[in-house]
């Protein structure tokens, strides 16, 4: 189906045409603190009826405040929190352990919680801290609560993943630059390259249970994800490629053409979240299209998408089990 959309398209427009499919499911989002795109997305969800939203989130605080907002937008609405620090797998676990209690169907799952960027970390699985949070951690996630999703009517997973694909692919034989010298932007790339190549996986061996997955770039939008860029580097960027997009003090100038709205940035995830039978399943999204060529070989080569399955199994090894 060919459609209008573009990178200006809301997602409020998006939620009108397939309200249908909103209306009574339950939608899970991990990362939906205020000021980020989870939230923004779930805020504009919620005006479409669903029934339950449940918010993963590391900070109880933030969880807090993310339920009394949204169900201001909606009192009539369902909304779970559960708290979970995608940096620990026990945390990991516990919180899978918990939606699975809720017994929810899970119509949408939204794997949104994200870092970039980051100065060099090993977290206490021992894995490189954009890898595990980004990508490691929602495979986790997903694949413990693949039952619930299967169960649902839309059984549609949702990768938050990134035009920083282009910076790189998985490095295979170091993904946590134990070898290689660390480079902040092509570990964010490695981690979104992984969710990718992990939603052509998921589509091509669950599709014929009726799941579909998508990967997806909002675009640039202005959130806390570019917290460990220092001055110097907003600065550079603004003057160069970002049309401005950041003052000389470092903060957004929102009026800069380089940013979209939240709005526009989540109409891609409700796009792929509701529309019926958007093809082809486990695509890339950008611009709120589908991008296959947009997307890179390593983003889509066949062989990886079998690969990342075995190599993420290898990787997370016992703690799997445990
Ligand atoms: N904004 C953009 O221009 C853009 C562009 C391309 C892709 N994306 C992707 O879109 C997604 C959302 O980004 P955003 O712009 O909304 O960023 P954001 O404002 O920084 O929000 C990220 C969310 O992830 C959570 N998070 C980070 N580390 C976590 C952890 N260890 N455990 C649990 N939650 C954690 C944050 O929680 P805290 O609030 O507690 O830190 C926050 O809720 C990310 O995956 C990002 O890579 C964004």
């Amino acid at each position: 189906m060919t459609s209008n959309y573009d990178r200006y398209t809301t997602a409020e427009t998006v939620c009108e045409t397939f309200q249908y499919n909103v209306k009574g499911k339950t939608i899970l989002v991990t990362g939906p603190s205020i000021t980020g795109l989870g939230y923004a997305a779930a805020a504009i969800i919620a005006k479409f009826q669903p029934k339950t939203i449940i918010f993963l989130g590391r900070n109880e605080q933030k969880l807090i405040e993310a339920k009394e907002s949204l169900l201001k937008i909606n009192p009539e609405l369902e909304c779970k929190t559960i708290e979970c620090d995608l940096t620990s797998l026990i945390d990991v676990k516990k919180a899978a352990k918990e939606v699975l209690e809720l017994g929810l169907a899970i119509d949408v799952f939204i794997a949104n919680a994200g870092v970039t960027n980051s100065p060099y970390t090993i977290t206490q699985d021992g894995f490189e801290v954009q890898l595990q949070t980004n990508y490691l951690s929602h495979f986790v996630l997903i694949t413990q609560l693949l039952p619930l999703i299967l169960r649902s009517e839309l059984k549609r997973v949702i990768m938050l993943s990134s035009g920083g694909v282009i910076w790189g692919g998985v490095q295979w034989e170091d993904p946590n630059y134990k070898k290689n010298e660390y480079d902040g932007h092509a570990a964010y790339a490695q981690s979104k390259t992984a969710m990718t190549l992990f939603a052509r996986y998921l589509a091509k061996h669950y599709g014929d249970q009726g799941l579909s997955a998508y990967s997806v770039c909002p675009g640039a939008i202005p959130t806390e994800l570019g917290r460990y860029y220092s001055l110097e580097m907003k600065v550079e960027f603004s003057k160069t490629i970002g049309q401005g997009c950041f003052f000389d003090d470092g903060s957004f100038n929102y009026d800069s053409t380089w940013w979209s709205t939240p709005s526009q940035g989540v109409a891609v995830v409700c796009r792929a979240a509701f529309e019926d039978d958007l093809q082809p399943n486990g695509a890339f999204l950008n611009n709120c299209i589908v991008d296959e060529e947009g997307c890179p070989v390593h983003c889509k080569d066949p062989e990886l998408v079998e690969k990342v399955w075995g190599w993420t199994n290898e990787l997370l090894g016992e703690s799997l089990s445990e």
